[in-house]
């Protein structure tokens, strides 16, 4: 438990701004039900609080894909290690996600997700990592947009650590 981790951005700044962006995608979809793909594990605490904050009917689901390993550097090689539960066929779906870092994995992702006869498809990640991008991919909501650096907290880990902090901070390994 020795890594240096420096605040980025503190708990209510974060839920703040989830719950800006959970006002946005209700106004957005008024009228229709959205159904929140959070990707596991990274993406837990950021859907659920989401989910808290949208006005039209939600429903939720779950999945899980590898692209990492326990290093921090993406090997670009993407595997769905728990797929969905439900199917997504006729839902506007939202995968939720923690981070959008080279691109790898969402770019994957959403090709796979788009083939299962989904009525809409977009993107929401807490943090976006534009400089690091590889792969093209639009995200349609993002909480910040933050300089290439390793961050932990809300969520998100290093080596399976610190996903519990109830803040982003940015570790020094
Ligand atoms: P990508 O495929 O390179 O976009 O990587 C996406 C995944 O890498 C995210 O879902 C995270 O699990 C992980 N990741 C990327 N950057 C960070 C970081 O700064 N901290 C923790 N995990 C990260
Ligand atoms: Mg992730």
């Amino acid at each position: 438990m020795d890594d240096k981790i420096s605040v980025l951005y503190s708990e209510e700044t974060i839920n703040a701004r989830i719950k800006e962006i959970g006002e946005q995608i209700s106004r957005d979809y008024a009228g229709k039900s959205v159904h929140l793909v959070g990707i596991l594990k990274g993406a837990t605490f950021f859907t659920c609080e989401l989910a808290k904050r949208i006005t039209v009917p939600v429903t939720m689901d779950f999945m899980s894909v590898s692209s990492y390993g326990d290093s921090t550097e993406s090997s670009g090689i993407v595997r769905i290690t728990k797929d969905l539960d439900d199917p997504l066929e006729g839902k506007n779906v939202i995968v939720v996600e923690d981070i959008v870092d080279t691109g790898n994995t969402l770019s994957y992702l959403l090709d796979n997700l788009q083939k299962r006869g989904v009525d809409s498809l977009r993107l929401c990640a807490l943090l976006n990592k534009p400089e690091r991008r590889e792969k093209d991919v639009v995200v349609d909501y993002t909480g910040f947009e933050i300089p290439d650096a390793f961050v932990v907290g809300y969520g998100l880990d290093y080596a399976q650590k610190y996903r519990n902090l109830p803040y982003i901070g940015i570790i020094e390994p």
